[in-house]
């Protein structure tokens, strides 16, 4: 395509290159959960009542007796981060979109990366004109959570090839993670559920989802339970099938955060749910889903890196197997 001709003349990334594009996708995709959450405990939510524009006539904050500028830049500083996430986005997809030979299954997942954040504006701009109804909120904070888990999958399809899928555990183990990863969806969805009832809202004038919240944070902290005790017997056949130290890694871990962040969930519902642990309750998530996906990318392997054409043959070789993101 001559039009293109340019762009498939450019040098192909490296893959350290490639790795920290996908490395600050993961965080920039985490990241943004967590100013989002900061947007609500604030109240800042409306900060800017409409979108795109933040006041009708200005993208940017105006003085306003009825909106408070603290609460108009919260917001408007949350709307310019989703460009970082943009960019960042375009980076990977763009560094996916040079490397020789083409990888399907790295462009997918790069090209995930750009098309979630323009999912996430519309669905943010969506929250803010219904005056942040509550399951909008969660369906924003969830949709985040799934560019988080693919994320974690580009970073790893950077260092492996296109080849069948190997298993690296005993399928019986696999089912378990696909289990496992099915309670952590409930557990999150719950969660939102939590917060939707919740005292924070976003906004003061927001109604709230009217179901007891005692009861919806004692399902939420039964799946907690459920997933915890999923990942125990993950971890006897693990042992069982004698996996190697890069597997135990990731499950010790992942055991590891899950357990700090199920105590700062227990922490901040004794005590009313302060701003601050709220924010760093959603961090938790983010770190959870994360751990759940770098464990299921160590398990499974799609071969190594086919190796770059050369320039008489124009045909690839293998390459070696490189080590795992
Ligand atoms: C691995 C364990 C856990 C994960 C992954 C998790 C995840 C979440 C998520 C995703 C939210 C919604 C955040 C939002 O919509 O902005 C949430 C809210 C909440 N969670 Fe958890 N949670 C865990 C454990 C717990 C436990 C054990 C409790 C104790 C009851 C708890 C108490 C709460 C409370 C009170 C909220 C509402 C916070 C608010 O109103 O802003 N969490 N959790």
């Amino acid at each position: 395509m001559p039009a293109f001709s340019w762009f498939s003349r450019l040098p192909a990334p490296s893959l350290a290159l490639q790795r920290a594009f996908a490395v600050a996708a993961v965080i920039t995709q985490a990241g943004i959960a967590v100013t989002g959450s900061v947007v609500r405990v604030t109240g800042s939510g409306l900060g800017c009542p409409t979108w795109p524009e933040c006041f009708p006539g200005s993208l940017t904050p105006v003085a306003h007796p009825e909106f408070h500028a603290f609460n108009q830049w919260v917001e408007f500083s949350n709307r310019l981060l989703t460009g970082v996430v943009g960019f960042v986005g375009a980076a990977c997809l763009i560094a996916a979109l040079l490397v020789r030979p083409r990888r399907r299954r790295l462009v997918w997942l790069a090209a995930s990366m750009p098309a979630g954040v323009a999912a996430q504006a519309v669905i943010g701009g969506f929250t803010v004109l219904t005056g942040l109804v509550w399951w909008s909120v969660a369906v924003h904070f969830l949709v985040s959570m799934v560019l988080v888990w693919l994320a974690v999958l580009l970073l790893r399809a950077v260092g492996e090839g296109e080849g069948p899928v190997r298993r690296l555990v005993p399928r019986p183990l696999r089912a378990l993670q696909v289990a496992n990863a099915g309670v952590l969806a409930a557990l999150l969805v719950a969660g939102t559920l939590v917060t939707s009832a919740g005292p924070h809202s976003g906004d003061s004038k927001t109604p709230r989802l009217d179901l007891p919240i005692a009861t919806l944070a004692q399902v939420h902290a039964d799946l907690l339970f459920l997933y915890l005790g999923v990942l125990v017997g993950l971890g006897f056949g693990l042992r069982a099938s004698g996996v190697d130290r890069r597997i135990w890694s990731r499950y010790w871990w992942l055991i590891g955060v899950v357990l700090a962040q199920g105590c700062l969930g227990m922490v901040q519902y004794w005590t009313g749910v302060p701003e601050v642990l709220a924010a760093i309750h959603v961090l938790g998530a983010g770190v959870v889903v994360v751990a759940t996906a770098a464990l299921w990318t160590a398990t499974r392997d799609y071969g190594p890196i086919p190796a770059p054409p050369t320039p008489a043959s124009g045909r690839t070789a293998d390459a070696p197997a490189t080590t795992a993101a």
